[in-house]
């Protein structure tokens, strides 16, 4: 564009555009209205019946047994909301240093995927493959002596949990634990056994962050030493995340996430200027503890801030956003 474009005023005057309601909707670039087919609604799912257990950093969010999650899932389908992300709380003594817990094909999230699957065939479930919920130590891997987190050795295991999930029904599979290479290992396994149609959603450029904190409580998997630096993404790094973008979609990602969601809006951009692919937003367990507790004091007014910061996530170029609040944000649509 040339820089004297623009007439100078009075010939221009942008707020022209701005002057009511009906010529804002006209110079609106992308809409305003909240898709709630855009929003994927994360779940925990906990073992026992006729559980319902808040989560201490988070008001307003759960962990269900499996007859109370069904409950709860049938509320969400009323009001809209096609895709859920679900993720297992594991009890202590079903973690191990190898997770195998992880690969069982009847462990608690793939048991809960066949019901879910049977019950509402038209929701589309996202499973994660991490091994965080299985080790006793919290990390998403299996580790050495060391502590070093074992890249190969853990994609052996990813790869048997992912085709597990896919057998029980998972529609996208979901790896977020950030090992190299493991994109490739499952798509190869799921086209041998024929799951042609199973998607993977790439955790991509997931970030050591602290905004997981609230997650890891609801998981009670907290980490017993170190950090997860070695294998997620350093804060400071832009095009480390499209080097992970890119090599995802290589490896045969057919969704490509970024995450936390709300402080990494300009990663979101640059992976929809580099990818074909759908770009999803992960707004963490974090960003919902800190909308909820400012809301609860009524520092913020809580619905416009919401509503706004999906609008903010749209422009900066994703398809769908994953968020806590999609329960809500259905409900103060109706
Ligand atoms: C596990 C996983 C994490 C989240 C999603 N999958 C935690 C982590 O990597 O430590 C975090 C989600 C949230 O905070 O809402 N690999």
């Amino acid at each position: 564009m040339p820089n004297n474009f623009q007439a100078s005023f009075p010939l221009s005057r942008p707020r022209r555009l701005r002057q009511n309601k009906v010529i804002q909707s006209i110079n609106a670039e992308i809409s305003s209205n909240i898709e709630i087919d855009r929003l994927i609604y994360p779940v925990f799912i906990l073992a026992g019946e006729k559980q319902k257990i808040e989560i201490k950093s988070m008001p307003g969010i759960y962990r269900f047994s499996l007859d109370e999650l069904l409950k709860e899932l049938e509320e969400i389908c009323e009001l809209g909301i096609n895709k859920v992300a679900l993720f297992p709380v594991i009890e202590q003594g079903q973690k191990d240093k190898t997770a195998q817990e992880a690969y069982n094909p009847n462990n608690l999230i793939n048991t809960a995927l066949r019901v879910i699957k049977k019950e509402f065939p038209n929701l589309c479930l996202i499973t994660d493959v991490a091994l965080d919920p299985f080790t006793k130590h919290g990390h998403d891997g299996i580790c050495d002596e060391n502590n070093y987190i074992l890249n190969d050795e853990t994609i052996n295991i990813l790869v048997k949990m992912a085709l597990c999930q896919a057998e029980a029904g998972a529609d996208i599979i979901a790896p977020s634990d950030m090992m190299d290479g493991r994109i490739l290992a499952i798509r190869k396994a799921l086209e041998q056994n024929k799951f042609h149609n199973t998607l993977i959603m790439a955790y991509s450029a997931k970030y050591a962050s602290g905004f997981y904190g609230p997650f890891r409580e609801a998981l009670s998997s907290s980490l017993q030493f170190g950090d997860k630096t070695s294998y997620q993404l350093n804060p400071a790094n832009a095009k480390e995340a499209e080097k992970e973008i890119l090599l995802d979609i290589n490896e045969g990602a057919d969704l490509i996430m970024v995450k936390p969601g709300m402080p990494y809006l300009d990663i979101i951009y640059r992976a929809s200027q580099i990818s074909h692919l759908p770009i999803i937003a992960y707004s963490v367990s974090g960003e919902y503890s800190m909308f909820k507790s400012a809301a609860l004091n009524g520092y913020l007014d809580e619905r416009k801030v919401v509503e706004e910061s999906i609008l903010c996530f749209r422009r900066a170029g994703c398809q769908a956003v994953i968020t806590y609040y999609a329960k809500q944000l259905a409900l103060w649509q109706k």
